[in-house]
Parts: structure tokens; sequence; C-alpha cells
């Protein structure tokens, strides 16, 4: 999974289907939010507790955030039943009891195990029970809960023995409350009846609010699950259950559904679902049982026959990959109303968001289609790399991440071989990742293990250099090493580690094995060229100088101000595998492994070109020397086919970005746009849509923006005309995946920049919708885009009727487009609206809150109202919603995308202040941002003149 930077991706996906989308850079869940969680925890009562330490005193074993060595868990039984209707005092909760069979490692008289938010029944006023079978178990001395570090203390009164086997009982209840974390509940309605399921999210340290366990990676043990539900639900969990059998309790008749044993695994693993879903699955007898769970309309609507159809090719993909059988016996795969990540990666029953898992042809957009896709294939890798072999601490979670990231392309590749998917991760991992790394305060993939203690701090790594670099740098890897010798030390891996646990080095070694094996020749070992990459923040720029064959490093910042002041033991240096083409010739490679060296190879004869990074392999940014940047217009210009398209993209990304940097000028990274208005590739204009969008939040409230709307029309008409023909006027859906993006551009910037025949083409298909609402006869790809612009020019109206077809909406993606067309009115008072249903939980999920307000902060009529709105509220904000629902850092970071004034900057830091007159230092979510806005304000007051004069050279005389 996990955690706040899936959720971010969600809204990245949706912004590339979007019409104002912009690059979403979100930053993971917020440390305030986490401040704010961790404040709740110690306002907990805690039972009996005479915990007798202070700040400053000596610190007792339970101070502690990491478990002593001293036992190691075998075996647990757990029985729970959540209970679907509430209480008398109106709250859900559930009950349950566990035993833990754990083995003694070193002698100790106290038994700490974590439990977070759970009431215990009392067994002779202790809130435990010790035994062991054919001896007698020391006696309990003291026992209570440490709510600061989550755990159940248990004083003895005699040591347990090293060797010997115990058991720990315990009976407790806990709220199956809709925080989305631990055991929760998610609502919905079917037929006008509020259902209810019980359901999990145990990554990565709620586990501990379900049962007391050991709650670590490395803490593997075995488990029989017991749920007790509801006649007419059905429970789910990680292995396949037995006969459910029926039961009476206290007069109610129950069934009770017991699991088999798991496969020796990570708590953070475990699922356990309670609902009565419908599922379609394969013949059970062929192989692995596959079922994909879901809302009984949505599976009756045949919503997840895609899902299905996809797993069974992906998970021989990925057999055939790893050259290792799937290790279990089932797949359950389940799509849930309210989950707070994209999907988590339970092993045997991955839980998913519906949008991630469901998809509805002719409802669904390709988008939607490709989302899920990726996802199920980013999950299914997990089931080998993170579930069969673990990290054995949360430090390596980019290798997790980055892993199953990278790898889910070559999934979703090959259950989609024509939409170039290993293409496409250059565009939805690589060139975003990049501008969050070549900040002063990124920070390095790997963590050291005593720097990741609290959960909140555990929680701060699911982001998206965890994720999208983690995948960047491995892509790089393979490429350097070949897929082919990549996955030979991928199987041995697997092979050694199997139901074990493992570091980040333990990968190296086996992939320096097949590299061995495979003689492939490197300058250095696997480890010592990764650690560049993985233990030091950033990434070089290249420059290469083509007349002289002088080729340099450096550490490349987006912000030529910044001060990087966090020192790195490489003196931000990389081993850079750089590979280039020359006109009309092949890839070349060498290594750059110095901060400046020749190479008579890079000089070119008097015409020709050179374009370095052959399709964005590598992790850098590369430069030329001017003659170069010359050659490659001209070449753009006359025949931009020459150049490989993701070439043609890379250029124009890091064009705009050495332009941001100040290594070149802003001009001419505009012009390298100049050719587009003969491209029809998706990748280059989405590149270029993405980095114009940067001058757009700049400018859009300024005397530039008509300028550049006029040249953005110049150079997408022809683009527009193009989708207009390929499509029949807009009768077909173009064949190709990537031109289906593209004719989503098209409309889009031809719609917002005034191109002819636009607005009336958008405005017209919602009014056939609006005149006819059960019949949305638009194309799926273009909703999105057409909702938006067609609420943008319309009024009450439209926004109405947008509003109860996202009520009534049964498809999840279909009601994430409206929610995200909601925003694009011009109507202040409708966004104003928009805000306020924001704080209402029955007409905004929880878990769409943040997005909610970061579309309306997008759109430019809404960045004020919204901005003041989080203002007013956010200490509610704060309260009403729980961990992982909502990301405050991440709402603040949307707000503020624009800010480029003084009198921003200064609304910016009083708003700090406030908030860490609360907080305290949690406050520090503000400094990339106020860190942007200085970078914004110098770069208008730098580029204003430079962009209006270009700008009118190149749209004069129209
Ligand atoms: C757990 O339950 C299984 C069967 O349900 C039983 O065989 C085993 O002894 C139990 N283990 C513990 C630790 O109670
Ligand atoms: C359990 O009870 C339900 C409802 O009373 C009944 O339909 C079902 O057949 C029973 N199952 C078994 C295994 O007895
Ligand atoms: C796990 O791996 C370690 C080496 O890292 C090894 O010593 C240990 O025996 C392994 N455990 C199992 C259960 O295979
Ligand atoms: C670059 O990517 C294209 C697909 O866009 C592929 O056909 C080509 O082989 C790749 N080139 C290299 C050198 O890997
Ligand atoms: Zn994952």
């Amino acid at each position: 999974m996990a955690g706040g930077f899936y959720i971010s991706k969600t809204v990245a996906a949706v912004c590339l289907v979007g019409a104002a989308g912009a690059l979403a850079v979100i930053i993971g869940l917020s440390v305030l939010y986490a401040q704010e969680k961790s404040k709740n925890v110690e306002l907990l009562p805690t039972t009996a507790g005479p915990s007798t330490t202070t700040p400053s005193g000596p610190k007792e074993p339970w101070d502690y955030y990491r478990l002593p060595k001293t036992l190691s868990p075998v075996r647990y039984n757990i029985t729970l039943r959540p209970r679907l209707t509430p209480n008398t005092d109106g709250l859900y909760v559930f009950t349950g009891h566990s035993q833990v069979l754990f083995r003694c490692v070193t002698e100790t008289d106290l038994i700490l195990i974590h439990a977070n938010k759970l009431d215990f029944t009392k067994f002779d006023g202790f809130l435990a029970k010790l035994s062991m079978d054919g001896d007698t178990a020391p006696t309990l001395k003291k026992t209570w809960l440490e709510a600061p570090t989550q755990y159940l203390v248990i004083q003895l009164n005699k040591p347990l023995q090293p060797g010997k086997f115990y058991k720990l009982y315990t009976e407790f209840v806990g709220e199956l409350s809709d925080d989305l974390g631990g055991f929760y509940r998610s609502e919905y309605f079917e037929d006008n009846v509020k259902k209810i399921v019980a359901t999990t999210q145990m990554q990565p340290t709620d586990a501990r609010k379900a049962f007391p366990c050991f709650d670590e990676p490395a803490m593997k043990a075995v488990f029989h699950m017991t749920l007790i539900h509801p006649q007419g639900t059905v429970a789910l969990s990680n292995s396949i259950n037995y006969d459910p059998v029926n039961i009476t309790v206290n007069g109610e008749s129950l069934i009770e559904t017991s699991f088999e044993p798991t496969e020796i695994m990570s708590t953070y693993l475990l699922a356990f679902v309670v609902c009565d879903f419908a599922y379609i699955g394969t013949n059970p007898d062929a192989g692995v049982l596959i079922r994909i769970w879901a809302r009984r309309k949505a599976i009756e609507e045949g919503q997840g026959n895609y899902a299905l159809a996809k797993t069974g090719p992906i998970l021989a993909f990925f057999e055939n990959y790893y050259n290792s059988s799937y290790p279990l016996k089932k797949s359950d795969q389940i799509a849930l109303p309210d989950f707070s990540a994209g999907a988590m990666e339970n092993w045997g029953l991955i839980t998913y968001r519906e949008t991630a898992l469901l998809y509805n042809p002719g409802v669904s957009s390709n988008g939607d289609k490709e989302w899920v896709a990726t996802v199920i294939s980013h999950e299914l890798a997990h089931m080998w790399f993170g579930n069969l072999v673990t990290m054995r601490w949360w430090n390596d979670l980019w290798l997790n991440e980055g892993f199953a990231t990278y790898v889910s392309y070559l999934g979703a590749d090959y259950a989609e071989p024509d939409w170039n998917m290993k293409d496409l991760i250059v565009l939805n991992e690589i060139v975003g990742v990049m501008r969050v790394d070549a900040s002063a305060y990124s920070h390095p993939l790997s963590s050291k293990e005593e720097e990741v203690l609290k959960p909140d701090q555990i929680n701060q790594l699911f982001d998206s250099i965890t994720y999208s670099k983690g995948a960047a740098v491995l892509r790089m890897l393979s490429d350097f090493i070949t897929e082919t010798v990549f996955s030979k030390g991928l199987h041995t891996y697997l092979e050694e580690f199997a139901y074990n646990t493992t570091s980040y080095k333990d990968l190296w070694k086996h992939l320096q094995m097949a590299v061995d094996k495979a003689g492939v020749a490197l300058p250095h070992s696997v480890e010592v060229i990764m650690n560049r990459w993985t233990l030091q923040m950033g990434f070089p720029v290249v420059t290469i100088n083509t007349q002289t064959g002088k080729i340099t490093q450096e550490h490349f910042l987006l912000d030529p101000d910044s001060v990087v002041d966090t020192p790195s033991q490489f003196n931000y240096e990389w081993f850079v595998p750089v590979t280039w083409i020359k006109t009309g010739g092949s890839e070349q490679q060498y290594w750059l492994l110095n901060k400046e060296d020749t190479n008579t190879d890079l000089v070119l004869g008097a015409s020709d070109w050179l374009v370095a990074n052959v399709n964005m392999t590598g992790f850098y940014r590369v430069n030329y020397d001017e003659t170069n940047w010359e050659r490659l217009i001209a070449r753009l210009t006359l025949n931009h086919q020459e150049i490989p398209v993701i070439n043609r993209a890379q250029i124009i990304d890091d064009a705009f970005n050495l332009a941001k940097a100040n290594i070149i000028e802003t001009t001419l990274a505009l012009r390298m746009t100049t050719f587009l208005n003969k491209e029809v590739e998706y990748m280059p204009w989405e590149t270029a849509r993405r980095n114009l969008n940067y001058f757009f939040l700049m400018f859009d409230r300024s005397e530039l923006y008509g300028p550049m709307q006029a040249y953005i029309k110049k150079q997408v008409t022809p683009l527009f005309h193009y989708f207009r023909d390929l499509t029949e006027n807009w009768t077909k859906i173009p064949e190709k995946h990537t031109d289906q993006y593209n004719q989503i551009n098209a409309i889009s910037l031809a719609c917002s920049s005034g191109v002819e025949s636009c607005r009336e083409l958008t405005s017209g298909w919602f009014k056939e919708w609006m005149n006819n609402p059960a019949v949305n006869s638009i194309d799926a790809n273009l909703k999105s885009t057409v909702y938006c612009n067609a609420i943008a020019a319309g009024g009450k109206a439209q926004w109405d009727f947008a509003w109860e077809m996202y009520k009534n909406a049964t498809i999840a993606s279909e009601a994430e487009k409206l929610m995200y067309a909601l925003s694009c009115t011009q109507e202040p008072w409708l966004l104003n609206r928009y805000l306020q249903y924001c704080l209402d939980p029955e007409k905004i999920r929880k878990q769409d809150v943040s997005y909610t307000f970061i579309y309306i902060g997008r759109n430019p009529v809404g960045q004020p109202l919204a901005w003041d709105f989080i203002r007013a509220n956010w200490l509610y904000i704060l309260n009403e919603y729980g961990r992982g629902t909502i990301s405050i850092g991440s709402i603040i970071n949307g707000l503020t995308e624009r800010f480029s004034t003084e009198y921003e900057y200064k609304q910016l830091e009083l708003f700090k202040k406030e908030v860490e007159a609360i907080l305290g230092s949690a406050a520090g979510i503000f400094d990339p941002v106020l860190e942007r806005t200085k970078a914004n304000m110098k770069w208008v007051a730098l580029n204003k003149k430079p962009l209006s004069d270009w700008l009118s050279s190149q749209t004069s005389g129209m």
C-alpha cells in the first residue's frame, strides 16, 4: 500500500484526465496530523497506570517504541466479533479474545505486547492471563496499558525461561469506528438501506488496534483466525475458511467462521472483513482460487469482471518473472466503499478503494482502467516481494514500495500489451518525483533504523520518494544490469529469504550474484553504485558539451538559491549510467564516475545532434551546450519523429526544470514547445501541459493570461483538429491508449484557450445529458473534462444537476469525476457552498475531503475561498477527522501552489504561527511551502518581462 501517498496518486490519476490537472506534488501523511494523533493517544485514560516515568527520568523498557528482543511469537488464536449495529451508547464495537503462544528468547520478567485503544477484561485484577503447557507459568505482578508507546505491559513475579513457550490470553473490546485504521467500519447504502462493513487496515501499526500483538514486521507468526458474525453476512480473512457453523450467543443466532492457519507472516499483512458482498471467481479446481468481492450491485453490474480477467494473467506474469509459484492457495481482492489508501497488499486478501479495483466499461475511462491494472499489479507483486520476504523494519519501506511500483508497470504491460505501460512509468512516476527530489528539503530513500521509531515517523515514510523515486532507481538498475539478470537475482533472493525478513543489502547481494554469473561489466559493485542513489537525497544534472566532449555532474536543485544543509558522505556526486543517441545512430553508453570527465564520443559533427538519457532510464536531468540545444530545436521543428517519443517529452521536461533552476533561459525552454503544433503524441504534450501549468499558476491572475492563452490556442488548434478527424467528428474512440489520453488534452486545452467550437461541443454534450439524465452518452474518457468545462461555462443549473448525479452515482469512478468537476464552477457562492459540504460526511466521504479541498484550490476562483475556509476551520477539521482520513499537509501544499507574492508569503507565515502555537514543531510542513512561495516570488520577478516579450513575438499577427 498504502498511506497518504497512494491517496495522492489517485488524485494524480484523476488529474491526468482533468482539465485543470496540475502535477500532484503531495506531502505524504502530514506531520501536523500525526502530531494531533499522538496527542489524542496521550489523552486516553490508562487502565491502572502507575507509569513512573517522567520525561527526564531514566527510560523504562516500555518507554521505547521498539520491542525488546526477549520474546518471539509463534502462533496466535484470535476470535473477533464485530457488531454491525450500534450499542445502546450509539457506538459500534467489536469484542474479542486472543491467545498468543510465544517463546522466551532471553530471560525476562517483563512482557511487552502492543495494544492500542482496546479495553481489557480483568482476571483477578490483571489485564491478561499467562499459562504454559505441562508447567506453571510465573504469576503476574502488575499489568497496565502504556498509551504513548501503545503497549500492554505485564510485570511478572518470576522471570520467563529462555527456550520455554508461554501462552498469553486476553479478552477485550474495541471501537469499530470509521477512522479507516485497524478494525474499522465502512458504510454504504444499497436500495436505500444502510449497510455496514467491518474491515481492516493494519499497515503500518494498527494491528494492535484490533488485538494485542507483537506488532513489528519481523515478528512473524502463524495466525488462526475466527470471526463471529451476523446471519446473512460472510467473513473473509487471509486464508481459506472452513465451513461456517451456526451458533447461538445470548439467544442471538450467529455464524462462526474459522480459517485455515496462515503462513508464517507479519501482523501488518493481516486482514479480516465481515460484509454481505457478492463475488465472482475462477473455477476453484483450476489452481489458485481467484475471487473479486464488492457490493452486490457492483458485482451484478459486472464491475469486477475486468479485475477478474486480469488477475490471472498478472499472477502468471509474476510467477514467471520471479520464477517462483504463488505462495498461497487463494487470492481474494475486495473493493471497499471507505478506504484510506489506494489498496493494501494483505496476504491473500487484498483490500482496495472501489476506484482501484472496479471497472465499468462505458462509464469508467481508460485512465480508470489503467489505474485498476497498475494497482492490481502493484499489490500482486507484493505477494512475493514484501509478503513472502518482508523488510525487517520500516526504514526499508522504500525497497518494498519502490519495487512494487516499478514492477507494477511490467505486470500491467503484460496484461495490456498495447498500452505502452513501460513508457508511461516516466510520466506517472518519474518526472513528478524529480520535482520533489530537487528540493533542498528532500530526503534519502534509505533511512536509518534508529530514525524510524514512532508510528508517526513510520507513517511519514509513505511518500512519493519512497514509491516513485524507489521505482525510478530500481528501473535504472534493472536497465543497466538488464531485466533478465535483475529477475534472476530476485529469484534467488526470494528463495533464500522466503517466510523471513531482510534488509536492502540482502537484495544487492543477490543481484550482485546474478551480475557476476552473467558477466555484466560494472565499474563498481551493485551496492557501491546504488548507495549513491539511496543513501543521499537528490540526483544530478549532467551537462554535456558536444563541442569539447566535456561532461560534468552537479546536484540538481530546482530553487537556485536554496541551500543544502544536510551533508552527504558522497558529496552529492553519483555514479551515473549515461546513455545517448546521435543523429541516426544507435544507443551508446558510458559511466560518469566523477564530477567531471571528458569523452570524445560525445563530440558532434557539423550538423549532428545528440540526446542523452535515452528513454529517460537514468534518474538525472541533462543540460547541453547552446549549439546542441539549438540543433535539437531545429530537429524537433523539422522532423520531431527522429527523436524517440520519451526523449521528446524528456527534452521538454528537462528544459523547463533547468529554466526553473536558472540554468538556462526560460525562453529557451518555451522554444522547446514550438514544435508541438506538429506533435500528436501524448507524452510530449503531457509534459508540456504540466510544465506550462506552472506559468498559468503564476500568471493566471495577471495581464499575461491573455497572451498565454493565445499561444496555447495557436499550438493546440492543429491537435484539436487532428482528433476531430481521427474520431470522425467526435463519434469514435481513438484506438491507441495514449491517443485516448491525448484526446483529453486536446479538448481540455482547446476549451480553456478558447479554440472555436470547443466549449459549444462540451456544453452541448452535457446539455444532452441534463435533458435526459437516464442516458449519459458522453464518451467515458472525456467525461472528466466535459463535465468540468460544462460546469465552468454554466451556472447553478449545471452545478445542481452534477451534484444530483454525484449523489446518485453507484460507480465510484463516476462519483470521483463529478466530485472533481463540481470544483470547476466559476461562481464563488457555489464554490463556498461546496466547501461547506466538505465538512458534512453525509455529503462528502471523509476519504475524499482532502482532494475536494485541493480541487477547489486548483480553480483560480476557488483558491482564495478554499484558503480562507481552511484557515477558519482547521482546528475543527483536525478534531473531526481521524488519522489516515485527511492530510493537512497535502491540503496546505495544494492550496498554496499559486502563492507568489509578499502578501501571500506573510499570510502563510501567520498561519504557521497560529498552528505552531497549538501543535508545536509539527508546523514543519510549512517550510517547503514557504520555500516554494519565496522561489515563486523570485521567479515571477525574473521572468515576467521575458515571458511577455516572447509571447508577443509568438502570437503577433494573429
Ligand atoms: C489454537 O487453535 C488451534 C485449533 O483451533 C489449536 O489446535 C491450538 O492448540 C490453539 N493454540 C493456542 C495457542 O491456543
Ligand atoms: C444456519 O442457519 C441459517 C439460518 O437460520 C440456515 O439457513 C442455514 O442452513 C444454517 N446452516 C447450517 C450449516 O446449519
Ligand atoms: C532468516 O534469515 C536469517 C539470516 O538472515 C537466518 O539466520 C534464519 O535462520 C532465517 N530464518 C528462517 C526461519 O529461515
Ligand atoms: C525506448 O523506448 C521505445 C518505446 O517507446 C522502445 O521501442 C525502444 O526500444 C527503447 N529504446 C531503448 C534504447 O531501450
Ligand atoms: Zn505497495
